[in-house]
């Protein structure tokens, strides 16, 4: 599996703090994926979209993550950008990182992240902070392979084996 990553955040794109969640994105993926491209921009609507743009359409990678942007801040614009983007939405993506996190802390709420497919590219929507990767990571990455099949158009693949 390809993947590419994005960081939204205005501090790290400016050299003023270091992003600890594209690299953990990375990290945690490892074994089932090769990350292609890893890039940190501001949180400017315009500037994500040309590179989710490009991850999807240049690089096709079969998904993209995205970490931070999503909260209620003003300047908090990544799930526009991922929505003036994506083809179709994939609502249960989100659903199910809201509800596993909502078990662990309230505040799960105030994530507004979307998920949806580009072509045959995956976009998820992560929160900012590497805690909140790592948990939602936990519940997402288990389907990531049959989504990634399932998109490339080969349902061959489910052979009857439904998951948990
Ligand atoms: N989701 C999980 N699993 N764990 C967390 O700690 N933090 C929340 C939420 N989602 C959190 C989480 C908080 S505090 C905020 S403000 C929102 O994600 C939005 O974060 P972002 O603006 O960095 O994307």
């Amino acid at each position: 599996m390809k993947i590419a990553i994005l960081c939204a955040s205005d501090r790290c794109s400016k050299n003023e703090c270091e992003d600890k969640s594209g690299p953990l994105i990375k990290e945690i993926m490892s074994d089932m994926a090769h990350t292609q491209d890893y890039v940190v921009v501001p949180d400017e609507k315009e500037k994500i979209k040309n590179e989710l743009i490009r991850f999807c359409d240049e690089l096709k990678v079969d998904v993209v993550f995205t970490t931070g942007g999503t909260g209620l801040a003003p300047r908090d614009v990544t799930p526009e950008a991922t929505k003036s983007v994506i083809e179709k939405e994939v609502p249960g993506i989100p659903e199910a990182i809201r509800a596993y996190s909502l078990k662990i802390t309230d505040r799960a709420m105030l994530s507004r992240a979307v998920s949806g497919t580009r072509k045959s590219t995956l976009i998820i929507n992560l929160p900012g902070s590497p805690k909140a990767v790592r948990e939602a990571l936990e519940i997402v990455k288990p389907v990531l392979a049959h989504a990634v099949e399932t998109l490339a158009g080969n349902t061959i693949s489910c052979g009857g084996n439904y998951g948990k």
